[in-house]
């Protein structure tokens, strides 16, 4: 690692690196990856161990403050989480002025924006008491949200959180609880949740939490940095790649069909890729893609659906890139999102909450990054070079004048 933040004041020279490849913007001591080996670790402890043996909380609370909390610091976190669940009421206007079809992305990135307009109190970002009360409001408030996004989206009226529930039961109830009908937790599926949760709660240096660092950078308000990180996620080529996944196996639909586009995608005249394989960092097999086949099965088994013929299309795809060679080649293995939209599925999410139950999950990732950045005082605004390719300097051309 070559530290190069003097080269530009000392030799007015600077590096082109498109797409940030080789080029670290920040020290970090939250998220670790080793991309050859498959190795995640959130403040060093292995993503597997977390899912397998932790909750969500826990890792909300490792990934804000550095340490696993004991059981009175948990207990505490958990009461100070809860407390903060409920948004305005006004809120519910906004939702009432998006258009009823409105993709539930845009109504996150819209609603979670507004969010500096009801909590000025947790907007003063020198103050280290508003900084975690910001985000404490952020985990707590992003599940009612976006439970609120699918309720609008679907046309069914709001559901009030019920805090003696755990954060995943909360948010599925929040979710599919419907008037005159009682609800019952699953705990399988919450667990499942819970895991889901784990699995996408923070990955260092990604597109949208490096888009949360940046907006942050220039002193914006968290809820304002959050909502910028949500724009960015749902991009296909980053969050929006579960939903993508999902729809290529619907469009493959049957094992028959994968070998055509298995050649689709190795055709560099033909745009089509394989959505849930490849990764910038990951050279190898994403440990949370294994993960997710495991609470796929899961949930499967759970619902009823364990012979889903998605099922055997991922498994059978899976199987066949990796054995070819321009896969091989290339180091695509699948990555998280190639087995969480068959999950997300079966769990009873229509494909255009995939990348909302993304954010939600991240958001913890971008405030822990966005409060560890504000307490750097290394950190200086960002603002990357670029290299100038367009006209030299010419002279303005009256309007009669131009051909
Ligand atoms: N299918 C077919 N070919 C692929 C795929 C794929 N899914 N991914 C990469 N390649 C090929 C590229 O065509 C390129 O080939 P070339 O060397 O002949 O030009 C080579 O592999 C390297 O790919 P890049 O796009 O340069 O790699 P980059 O690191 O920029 O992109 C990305 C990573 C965006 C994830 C890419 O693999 C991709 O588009 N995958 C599909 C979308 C997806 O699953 N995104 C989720 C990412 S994980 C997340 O956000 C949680």
């Amino acid at each position: 690692v070559v530290d190069i933040s003097t080269l530009y004041k000392e030799t007015g020279m600077f590096t082109y690196d498109p797409g940030f490849t080789s080029t670290a913007s920040c020290e970090s001591k939250i998220t670790y990856i080793d991309g050859d080996e498959g190795v995640l670790l959130h403040r060093g402890y292995p993503i597997e161990q977390l899912a397998e043996k932790g909750d969500f909380l826990e890792v909300c609370y490792l990934l804000l403050y550095g340490e696993l909390p004991t059981a009175a610091q948990k207990k505490d976190f958990d009461y100070r989480v809860t407390h903060h669940t409920m948004v305005h009421e006004q809120m519910n206007r906004f939702f009432t002025g998006y258009r009823r079809d409105a993709h539930p992305m845009a109504v996150m990135v819209g609603t979670v924006g507004a969010l500096s307009a009801f909590y000025h109190d947790s907007t003063d970002i020198t103050d280290p008491h508003q900084r975690m009360v910001a985000s404490l409001r952020m985990i707590a408030k992003m599940p009612t949200i976006a439970a609120m996004a699918y309720k609008y989206h679907v046309g069914q009226p709001f559901v009030y959180p019920k805090n003696d529930l755990d954060y995943a039961s909360n948010f599925l109830r929040m979710c599919f609880a419907v008037p005159c009908e009682e609800y019952k937790v699953n705990l399988v599926l919450s667990r499942a949740m819970d895991r889901i949760f784990i699995l996408h709660a923070d990955h260092e240096q990604n597109a949208s939490t490096s888009t949360v660092r940046l907006a942050g950078s220039s002193g914006a308000n968290p809820f304002a940095c959050i909502a910028a990180g949500i724009a960015c996620l749902w991009g296909p080529a980053h969050g929006g790649a579960n939903e993508a996944a999902l729809n290529m196996l619907m469009e493959i639909g049957s094992v028959d069909r994968i070998p055509e586009y298995i050649e689709r995608a190795k055709d560099k005249n033909d745009p089509f890729r394989l959505m849930g394989f490849g990764h910038r960092v990951y050279k190898n097999y994403d440990p949370r893609a294994k993960i997710m086949q495991k609470t796929m099965y899961e949930v499967l088994e759970a619902t009823g659906h364990a012979d889903d013929p998605l099922m055997q299309v991922a498994l059978e795809l899976e199987k066949i890139a990796l054995n070819d060679p321009y896969f091989i080649e290339k180091k695509l293995y699948p990555n998280v999102d190639f087995y969480s939209g068959i999950t997300l599925r079966a769990l009873g999410f229509p494909t255009t909450m995939f990348t909302v139950l993304f954010a939600l999950a991240r958001t913890v990732g971008w405030i822990a990054q966005w409060n560890e950045m504000i307490e750097d005082p290394s950190q200086r605004i960002g603002r990357p070079r670029q290299l100038y390719t367009g006209a030299p300097q010419r002279d303005y051309v009256p309007l009669g004048n131009r051909s």
